[in-house]
């Protein structure tokens, strides 16, 4: 399969759209410097090669109906949810599973509700959930060199040909919420969501950290 990094932009199931200049091409090479690293750590991804400043060759696999987050400090529909102020460390890594419904918003899921749609098996929902867990360690370590603190993702894993599940997603300033640790200054799609401004300035400073070398 081929996918293409597009600059469009959507927020809030799609209410809010616009484009963001370049960042197709920024996300692929955030991605793919990424997924890398998540290769390095044992972590299997569905990354085959790149084809284009756009176009990322990965295996086919069949997608698990579930978006994994990975929250370490409180934000977004977490901090809205249950009325907790965003900037919350919290005690430890918090995994959320939602169903990947348009139709429904998305809607949060437990672990039986998961197995009882048919979304997963028990098995895969431990899987997964370990899986996540393990992206979120390499991610923190990966992003804290960097200077930025990672307080929330969101990946996707695919089943391979030969049942085993893969990494299958982008990782980039669309999925994960980054905030520089000095500055605390929001480095993501956050800065689109609420109309914050200097969007593409935010995906720059980031590519340019991710693709930095470190000492
Ligand atoms: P949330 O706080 O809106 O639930 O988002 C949690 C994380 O998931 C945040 O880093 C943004 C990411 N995310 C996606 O990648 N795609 C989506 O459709 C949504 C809603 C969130
Ligand atoms: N891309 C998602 C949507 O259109 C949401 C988001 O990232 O905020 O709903």
């Amino acid at each position: 399969v081929v996918l293409l990094f597009k600059d469009d932009a959507t927020a809030f199931n799609r209410q809010k759209f616009g484009t963001i200049d370049g960042k197709g091409p920024m996300n692929l090479r955030i991605s793919v410097r990424i997924l890398a690293e998540m290769e390095r750590a044992g972590i299997p991804t569905h990354v085959v090669r790149v084809l284009s400043e756009r176009e990322l060759l990965v295996r086919k696999v069949q997608i698990v109906q579930l978006e994994v987050v990975v929250r370490n400090i409180v934000a977004g529909t977490f901090a809205k949810r249950y009325g907790i102020d965003e900037g919350r460390v919290l005690e430890r890594p918090l995994v959320e599973l939602f169903w990947k419904d348009d139709a429904h918003g998305d809607p949060l899921v437990n672990d039986d509700a998961a197995q009882l749609l048919g979304l997963a098996t028990a098995d895969e929902v431990v899987a997964i959930k370990a899986l996540a867990l393990r992206v979120n360690e390499v991610l923190r370590g990966f992003f804290g060199e960097r200077g930025i603190d990672l307080v929330d993702f969101k990946v996707e894993f695919g089943r391979a040909s030969d049942g085993r599940l893969l990494l299958a997603d982008e990782i980039s300033p669309d999925s994960c919420r980054l905030w520089d640790r000095g500055t605390k200054q929001k480095l993501d799609k956050d800065r689109f969501r609420r109309d914050l401004g200097g969007v593409e300035e935010a995906y720059q400073e980031v590519l340019r950290r991710v693709e930095e070398p470190i000492a």
